[in-house]
């Protein structure tokens, strides 16, 4: 049995004061019993991952950064190590994600570079795939899905897929408000999942966690969470405001 995963990912919001009240109030709510029984994560930006370490230290949440560079150290300016993550004691990244391929040019050749630097880091990826709305109108999603998989998986050990979690996030469901049906979500889980039995094994597929996004509430996240190949969800706006958030992971154990 697949554990659910929960990660909250703040974007570009919270400064290092606003931080605190807000994963105090995410972890004064949620007990050892719950967080025993899912992985919850959160990733706030760079400049609050101490804090958020520091306030979670005696608590089983988890602490990821919402992104990462690919070489070890050097000259490259506004840059973050995978190994300065560590050292923070993040054991979580998010790679790939569509904001950083829409704004910040990021590519699957890029992030499959991240991704190989994470695991020699020992840090889970949170690798996101998802298509636009054009590419859905067009009945191409499978194909694009199929297409970053590959690209960001290429010369990927299956040794090393405990340390990969998939996030399915199609693009015109983050921030819009539409989410995606609990049947399309699942559908593509599953197509998910066969691509990855396909590229490697049948125990590779079935143990990696899959998780979806794109605009998951606590209204929603339960039906999402029940579907068969939705192992919890990578949450934006509702992982702000810490009953949403804490209302999200307590549905994805009941
Ligand atoms: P959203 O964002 O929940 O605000 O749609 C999800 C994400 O971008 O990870």
């Amino acid at each position: 049995m697949r554990k659910k995963l929960v990660a909250g990912n703040w974007k570009m919001n919270k400064t290092y004061q606003d931080s605190k009240k807000l994963i105090k109030s995410i972890g004064n709510n949620l007990d050892e019993d719950t967080l025993s029984k899912i992985d919850v994560v959160i990733c706030p930006p760079f400049t609050s991952l101490s804090r958020a370490r520091k306030l979670t230290n005696k608590s089983k949440i988890n602490i990821g950064a919402q992104n990462m560079y690919y070489e070890n150290d050097g000259a490259y300016t506004g840059e973050i190590s995978a190994s300065m993550l560590k050292a923070l004691g993040c054991k979580y990244v998010i790679l790939g994600h569509s904001e950083r391929r829409q704004y910040f040019s990021e590519t699957d050749f890029t992030i499959n570079l991240k991704l190989k630097k994470a695991i020699e880091n020992e840090l889970i990826s949170i690798v996101c795939v998802g298509e636009s709305l054009e590419q859905r109108e067009n009945k191409i999603q499978n194909q694009i899905v199929k297409e970053q998989l590959t690209n960001c998986l290429t010369a990927i050990d299956r040794k090393d897929f405990n340390k990969i979690v998939i996030a399915y996030e199609p693009v015109w469901a983050i921030g819009t408000g539409k989410t995606a049906t609990p049947e399309q979500a699942n559908q593509m889980h599953i197509f998910i999942r066969e691509t990855i039995e396909k590229l490697y094994n049948q125990d590779v597929s079935a143990n990696i966690k899959i998780l979806y996004g794109g605009s998951v509430n606590e209204n929603n996240s339960q039906e999402l969470f029940n579907q068969s190949d939705i192992d919890g969800g990578l949450i934006g706006g509702a992982s702000l405001k810490p009953e949403s958030f804490v209302k999200i992971i307590l549905s994805a154990i009941n």
